[in-house]
Formats: C-alpha cells, sequence, structure tokens
C-alpha cells in the first residue's frame, strides 16, 4: 500500500445501463495492474452486476488463470434505511484502512445508498451514452436554441452530496469526471452537438469531460469470465484483435485522464 488514505472512486450516473458497472470493472483492474491494491463496494446489489463480474473473474482465477482481484463487498438494501448505512459504513471503513482505492459502483438510480456512496468519492465518474436521453439527466437542454436551460437532476444530487460531505467536516474536494461512452463511429453530428452541449454544461457545472469509449461488442463479451482489455496481450494468454489494441488505447487514455498513477505513489515522508 502507498501508506496515504485510502482514495475513493464512485462511478454514478442516475440514468441506467450508461456503463457504470463495466467501468468500474475496468479502473479496478487498471489500478490492480499497476499494483496497488483495491476495495470494491457493489451498492446496485440487487442487479449486482460487479458482484458477478468479480465472481467470474474469481471462477476464472481459481480455474487456473493468473489474475489480480479486489477485495470485493456487495451491500444489498434491506427495507430498513438504518441498517444499510450501518453495513455500508462498516465496509467502507474496512475497505478504506486495507486498500490504496476504493471503487464503488452505484445504482442508476436516486437509492439513499447511492446518494451517501456519492459523498464519499474523492473522484466521481459518470459514464453516459452520447445521445441526448443521457444528457438529460445532468441538464435540460432548450431545443429550439439547443442550449443548456439549467443542471438537471443528477447533477442536483451531486451538488447536495458535496454539501453533506462538508457538513461532515471533510475538506478534501471531489473531481468530478464525464466519460462518454458507446461512442458510434458513425454519428459525426449528433457527436459534435453532444460535445459542445457538455463543454457548456462542464463549465457551469464544474466537471470536465474525458475522451470516452467507443462502442465496441468485446465490452459485452468479457463479463462471462470476469476479464477486461487489461487482461489481454503483453505475454497474456488471448488473442488481442486490431479492436482491442484500439480498445485498450481508449482505456489508457482514460487511465491518464483520471491521473490514477498518482493514487499510487508513496506518501511523502515527514518534514
Ligand atoms: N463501450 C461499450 N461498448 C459496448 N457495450 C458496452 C460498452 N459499455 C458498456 N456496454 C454494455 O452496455 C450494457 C450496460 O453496461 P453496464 O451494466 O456496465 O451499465 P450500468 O450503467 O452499470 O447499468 P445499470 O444502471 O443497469 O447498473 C452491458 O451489456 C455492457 O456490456
Ligand atoms: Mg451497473
Amino acid at each position: 500500500m502507498s501508506g496515504k488514505p485510502a482514495h475513493i472512486i464512485v462511478v454514478g450516473n442516475e440514468k441506467g445501463g450508461t456503463g457504470k458497472s463495466t467501468v468500474a470493472m475496468h479502473l479496478i483492474v487498471s489500478l490492480l495492474s499497476m499494483g496497488g491494491s483495491v476495495g470494491s463496494i457493489d451498492l446496485d446489489a440487487r442487479q449486482a452486476t460487479l458482484t458477478r463480474y468479480v465472481e467470474n473473474r474469481r471462477r476464472c482465477r481459481d480455474a487456473g488463470r493468473s489474475m489480480a482481484m479486489p477485495e470485493h463487498v456487495s451491500v444489498p438494501p434491506t427495507e430498513d434505511p438504518t441498517v444499510d448505512r450501518d453495513r455500508f459504513l462498516e465496509a467502507f471503513e474496512h475497505l478504506s484502512a486495507s486498500h490504496d482505492v476504493v471503487v464503488i459502483d452505484t445504482p442508476g438510480s436516486n437509492h439513499p445508498l447511492s446518494r451517501l456512496g456519492h459523498s464519499f468519492a474523492h473522484t466521481l465518474v459518470t459514464p453516459l451514452n452520447d445521445s441526448f436521453v443521457d444528457l438529460d439527466v445532468l441538464g435540460k437542454v432548450d431545443p429550439a436554441a439547443m442550449k443548456i436551460e439549467r443542471p438537471s437532476h443528477y447533477s442536483e444530487m451531486v451538488w447536495e452530496t458535496k454539501k453533506q460531505r462538508a457538513m461532515r467536516g471533510e475538506r478534501s474536494g471531489m473531481d468530478w469526471y464525464v466519460l462518454r461512452n458507446r461512442l458510434s463511429t458513425l454519428d459525426a453530428r449528433n457527436k459534435r452537438e453532444m460535445e459542445r452541449l457538455l463543454g457548456e454544461l462542464a463549465k457551469r457545472i464544474g466537471f470536465k469531460v474525458l475522451g470516452g469509449l467507443n462502442e465496441r461488442v468485446i465490452y459485452r463479451e468479457l463479463f462471462l469470465e470476469g476479464l477486461t482489455l487489461l487482461d489481454f496481450g503483453d505475454g497474456s494468454p488471448g488473442a488481442m484483435s486490431l479492436s482491442h489494441v484500439a480498445a485498450r488505447q481508449e482505456l489508457r487514455r482514460l487511465v491518464e485522464g483520471l491521473n490514477l498513477i498518482r493514487l499510487l505513489e508513496p506518501a511523502s515522508p515527514p518534514e
């Protein structure tokens, strides 16, 4: 471990199906492949995509493939918000005391557990499909003028969770990144409009826009074996197609954009 307090990465968006769990798993394995020690929490334990992804990976490792694993905890919601909160805090405290980084995957809905998870983020990553339907959870667009009218519900939720964390007396800030996902190579006009509107919104509510990941079948295929793009090539078993190579490039850019390596640098000694 780096000896620094754990860095908390939350992957969140109130819209479902934008790639949160896929991105969470790729961030976890990116950090592991850089030698980091990683804890992970699934706050979308009803659907449990990240938990299943990690279980599939464990099965593949038990079958003989050498693969680094996170320490994973799933926090299934109950009928009692106090029980949920306590369970989350217990998992969170344990993992953040034991690892360099904790990655939290959240549901695509405004659930109290999700809001609580968001309030601990040092880095918030919001994958967004390149569509105006998805943009709508971040900002309301005036369709006549094609301009941002105002921030919308997810942006307001992020704002509220920042206040919640300030009220707890936390002094560290939260860096918010929006990651364009499932980009199509076909629709250049839509892409440009999204880029412009996201840029406008980014300035207004204070997030950074990351380059993004293209739409690629490979992301859907990796899940069953618990693999990520990081598990191919560089001497590891498995063939690399040109599409894998390009996808890995996109992922590298994402890791660089988030500056993940700094999270694993050793703490500087006291003066
Ligand atoms: N870049 C991509 N290219 C192609 N398919 C993708 C890409 N990113 C994610 N997917 C696929 O999109 C689907 C939704 O992804 P995922 O489950 O990661 O989203 P999510 O935001 O976690 O969804 P939910 O809100 O339901 O939890 C999955 O089938 C996944 O394999
Ligand atoms: Mg998910």
